[in-house]
């Protein structure tokens, strides 16, 4: 097969991993800078360009969209999708995700339980605001965050209320949540690919003042052995955001499993280190499965 990896050429999103797990099982495969790939979208006749010259034909492609230039991304995405080339992830599916709010609500409509979960656009109830998630300490985040960049403990009404309206008035999209204090500073990260488990591991952080556990903030990982319940969740959430390739992040809390995030483009080399499984070798199986086989039609709506 002719596999290209939608990467930015930053060394930060593991195409590498990918590229080298391709080669070793065969494939051809090349890394394509999408921001740098244009496309005509002429009826009947789209095509695909880069640094001047038409892309040759690829059978699938495996899109790892960096945050900073996701809409052209999807717009990439999409041109493939157009020419029926399998891709791992869909336009529709990877730009959902990114976006925390919309994802929470899609999970809670489908009654995936998550972290008591507000939104709002006015700072004059903040008191009622943070009444309906159990009062302070609550977590506050931006829409839009990656990497825990943008989720802040307010530990205090007083400091809740400063910084949702700094938010705010910066016209920024956020939710407030219940702080899941008894996860102490850990979570659960579960690697799906096509509807199955195949890694997970336990991420927390050694510094007794950070409450995220986000390998890039010093957090570390350890393997772990999933509930019954979490993975079924997991798989659950993975499917409602119609993503085949998820990292569904879990916080244990008292009341079981709780979802605080599915991402659409998860790391590969912390897990593979924590748990010692080659999962860039399995998504390129799971590519070797799915080219030529039906192309599954996202129907989420929202
Ligand atoms: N409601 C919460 N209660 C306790 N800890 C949380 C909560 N939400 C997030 N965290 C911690 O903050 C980290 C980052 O939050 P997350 O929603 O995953 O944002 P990001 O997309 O930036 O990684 C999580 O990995 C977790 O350790
Ligand atoms: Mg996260």
């Amino acid at each position: 097969m002719n596999i290209a990896i939608l990467a930015r050429p930053t060394g930060k999103n593991n195409a590498d991993r990918l590229l080298a797990a391709a080669k070793k099982r065969g494939h051809k495969a090349q890394v394509v800078d999408y921001t740098k790939v244009y496309c005509n979208v002429e009826k009947n006749r789209p095509q695909i360009f880069y640094n001047g010259k038409p892309l040759p034909h690829f059978d699938a492609v495996i899109p790892r969209i960096a945050i900073s230039s996701q809409s052209y991304g999807s717009v990439i995405i999409r041109q493939f999708e157009m020419m029926n080339v399998f891709t791992t992830t869909g336009s529709l599916a990877f730009l959902r995700a990114r976006d925390k709010l919309r994802s929470m609500q899609l999970l809670a409509r489908n009654n995936i339980d998550i972290p008591k979960t507000v939104v709002a656009r006015e700072t004059k109830d903040v008191e009622r605001l943070l009444e309906l998630v159990g009062g302070t300490p609550v977590i506050i985040k931006v829409a839009r965050g990656s990497l825990g960049v943008g989720v802040v403990l307010a530990e205090t009404k007083k400091a809740a209320r400063s910084i949702i309206q700094a938010f705010l008035t910066q016209d920024v999209n956020i939710l407030v949540q219940e702080f899941i204090a008894e996860a102490d500073g850990q979570d659960v990260r579960v690697f799906i690919i096509d509807d199955q488990v195949v890694a997970a591991m336990k991420r927390k952080t050694l510094d007794e003042d950070e409450f995220r556990s986000n390998i890039n903030l010093g957090g570390v990982g350890e393997p772990v052995t999933l509930t019954k319940k979490e993975a079924s969740v997991a798989k659950r959430a993975a499917r409602l955001m119609h993503l085949s390739i998820a990292g569904v992040d879990i916080l244990r809390s008292k009341r079981g499993p709780l979802v605080m995030e599915v991402n659409a483009f998860p790391m590969l080399t912390g897990i593979e280190a924590t748990t010692k499984i080659d999962i860039a070798d399995k998504i390129i199986e799971y590519v070797e499965r799915s080219v030529g086989a039906k192309i599954k039609k996202d129907k989420v709506g929202v």
